[in-house]
């Protein structure tokens, strides 16, 4: 069978082939798989890869042969010295950079378990006045006549206060966001308002982090309690624009 001893003609050279190979495999794994999978695992999903290139292109003396080409040249013929010195160049630099940017100390506040919804108290005491939370409705709800009054209200309350933290598009990225852990709730996500009754936020903003129950600690959260700043109806008006701004519902009793 003289065609199969004949030597097979790649259309693509076979070192670019494995490069090709190993880095369409890193970029499948990085941003291919959802949701992503994490560096170490990455690691070795990259280690198996390049195992299994070289694996295949030292099959037979003559495709390794084929493989090293590229690479023997560059090493040894002058018309490539160029192309060597950058390698000497950047090999180096390289692997230095990727040291140091692991072993360089990082400023990152350590994580903490939390959970993030805790049962609220049945009821609460504000300036003198007992709330009931288990049947506490949003009351500016029923006054339908002067609901955007409320709604635009409300966003003054939020720019002047509330801003600085949870940011002006309520996605928790205001100012001040990078330098607070736990970081400010990000009212847009529908893990936070979108599932909690407006009661809920009621004690939450009057209460603040000081205010979260004991078990569950620390909370180490930085919200603030403004009972002693806003009144009953600017903490009601402030809610409904949380909810208007963000077009969620909030969760009703059912
Ligand atoms: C100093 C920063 C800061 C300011 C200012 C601030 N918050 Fe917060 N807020 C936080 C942080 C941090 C959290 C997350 C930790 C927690 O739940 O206590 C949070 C959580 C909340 C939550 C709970 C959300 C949830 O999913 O449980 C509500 C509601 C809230 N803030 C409303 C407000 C309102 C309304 C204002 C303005 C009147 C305000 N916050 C101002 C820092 C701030």
């Amino acid at each position: 069978m003289e065609h199969a001893t004949e030597k097979r003609k790649r259309r693509i050279p076979l070192f670019l082939q494995a490069v090709l190979i190993t880095l369409g495999s890193y970029l499948v794994y990085q941003y291919g798989i959802r949701p992503p999978i994490p560096a170490s695992i990455l690691f070795m999903f990259m280690v198996v890869t390049v195992a299994a290139v070289l694996l295949y292109v030292s099959l037979d003396d003559d495709s390794l042969e084929e493989f090293l080409r590229p690479v023997l040249t560059v090493i040894r013929d002058d018309r490539w010295k160029i192309v060597r010195w950058a390698f000497m160049i950047a090999i180096p630099l390289i692997a230095g950079w990727v040291v140091y940017d692991k072993t360089v100390p990082k400023i990152e506040p350590p994580v903490t378990v939390r959970s993030v919804h805790p049962a609220p108290p049945g009821s609460i005491n504000v300036r003198g006045k007992t709330y009931d939370l288990r049947t506490l409705e949003n009351p500016l709800r029923k006054d339908t006549a002067n609901f955007t009054k409320h709604v635009k209200a409300g966003a003054d309350v939020y720019i002047k206060n509330c801003y600085y933290c949870h940011g002006d598009f309520l996605d928790g990225k205001g100012p001040y966001a990078d330098f607070i852990n736990p970081p400010p709730a990000n009212f847009q996500d529908i893990g936070t308002i979108a599932m909690l009754q407006e009661s809920f936020l009621f004690w939450r903003i009057m209460k603040g982090g000081p205010g979260l129950p004991t078990e569950g600690t620390p909370w180490d959260s930085s919200m603030p309690a403004w009972e002693p700043i806003l009144s009953e109806q600017e903490v009601w008006q402030v809610i409904l624009f949380m909810y208007e701004f963000t077009g969620h519902k909030p969760r009703r009793w059912e």
